[in-house]
């Protein structure tokens, strides 16, 4: 079988112009959207993934500040950071870049976050409205595999989306998104996880499998039903014939001949997030301006 592959990147760059459009007109009207970026300690995937922000920022003219902080900051001073952001009308969106050390409580820091300002929509109120099929600010990674969906023109009405992997980041919002009654929704979710027996028999079921699992090439060949569409949210950095090498979730060279579509890592679902990100502080600085 053929498989087509899903250009993410292709379709990024036309949501940051999208996107671009929308701060153009914003800045005419005399609001700059603006997002504050918090990095703690020196994490390299992390310091990437930011970087990969701040361009995208610079792309369609969205400020991004960011506070660099060192490892040891503890819970309160945090916290006080974050409090006068939310109290700083020219901030429209709040990030923490996760993973956050060990002596900080993630739950805390997020929840901290004022809601209207949570753009990576983790805090617990957007998770709530989301669950119950409300306008909210969704999490961008299952934002970005929803809208690589959509625009792809795949059906997903009374499919069967089997979703590997369960985090608070990915597999559960993606979930509450599929099975809303809702066009490019509509679906009957199944999520495995890391202690799913037997997973094979799940994910050999599938019409859209999305693996989400943080581990590099789990999804192999005679786990996925022939035809099915296969979206890869892993990233994962692995050295192989001496070179690191960035690779997902799926083991894409035993995909292909296999799944009728396929998202490539690197290309796929990673740029699609950071043109979520941006939408949703454009989102965010559209409620802001007075009616
Ligand atoms: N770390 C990995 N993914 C994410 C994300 O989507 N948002 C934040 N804040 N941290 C992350």
């Amino acid at each position: 079988m053929a498989t087509v592959l899903i250009d993410g990147k292709a379709i990024a760059t036309q949501i940051q112009l999208e996107v671009k459009g929308q701060v153009d007109k914003l800045q005419s009207q005399g609001v700059h959207p603006c997002l504050a970026v918090i990095l703690v300690g020196n994490d390299p995937a992390s310091r990437a993934y930011v970087g990969a922000k701040q361009e995208a920022g610079r792309q369609v003219g969205i400020r991004l500040i960011q506070h660099d902080l060192l490892e040891d900051i503890s819970e309160p001073e945090l916290i006080w950071l974050i409090t006068t952001l939310n109290d700083n009308p020219e901030v429209h969106g709040i990030l923490v870049q996760l993973p956050l050390p060990d002596h900080i409580g993630e739950h805390n820091i997020i929840a901290a976050i004022s809601p209207q300002k949570d753009v990576d929509g983790f805090h617990p109120c957007n998770v709530g409205r989301l669950t119950a099929g409300l306008d909210t600010l969704v999490s961008c990674t299952p934002n970005a595999v929803s809208q690589l969906i959509s625009r792809s023109g795949i059906e997903t009405v009374g499919k069967h989306v089997v979703i590997v992997g369960r985090s608070n980041i990915v597999g559960k919002p993606l979930m509450n998104m599929l099975v809303q009654k809702a066009r490019y929704a509509n679906s009957t979710v199944t999520v495995c996880h890391s202690r799913t027996e037997n997973i094979e028999n799940f994910t050999l079921q599938a019409d859209i499998l999305i693996a989400a699992i943080g581990q590099a090439r789990f999804i192999k060949a005679d786990m996925i039903k022939p035809g099915a569409i296969v979206i890869d949210v892993g990233i994962n950095r692995i050295e192989e014939d001496g070179k690191t090498c960035l690779v997902g979730d799926v083991d894409f060279a035993q995909a292909i001949g296999v799944a009728s579509m396929i998202t490539p890592v690197p290309g796929g679902v990673g740029p699609m997030t950071v043109a979520m990100l941006m939408k949703n502080v454009v989102k965010v600085a559209t409620l802001s301006m007075p009616c």
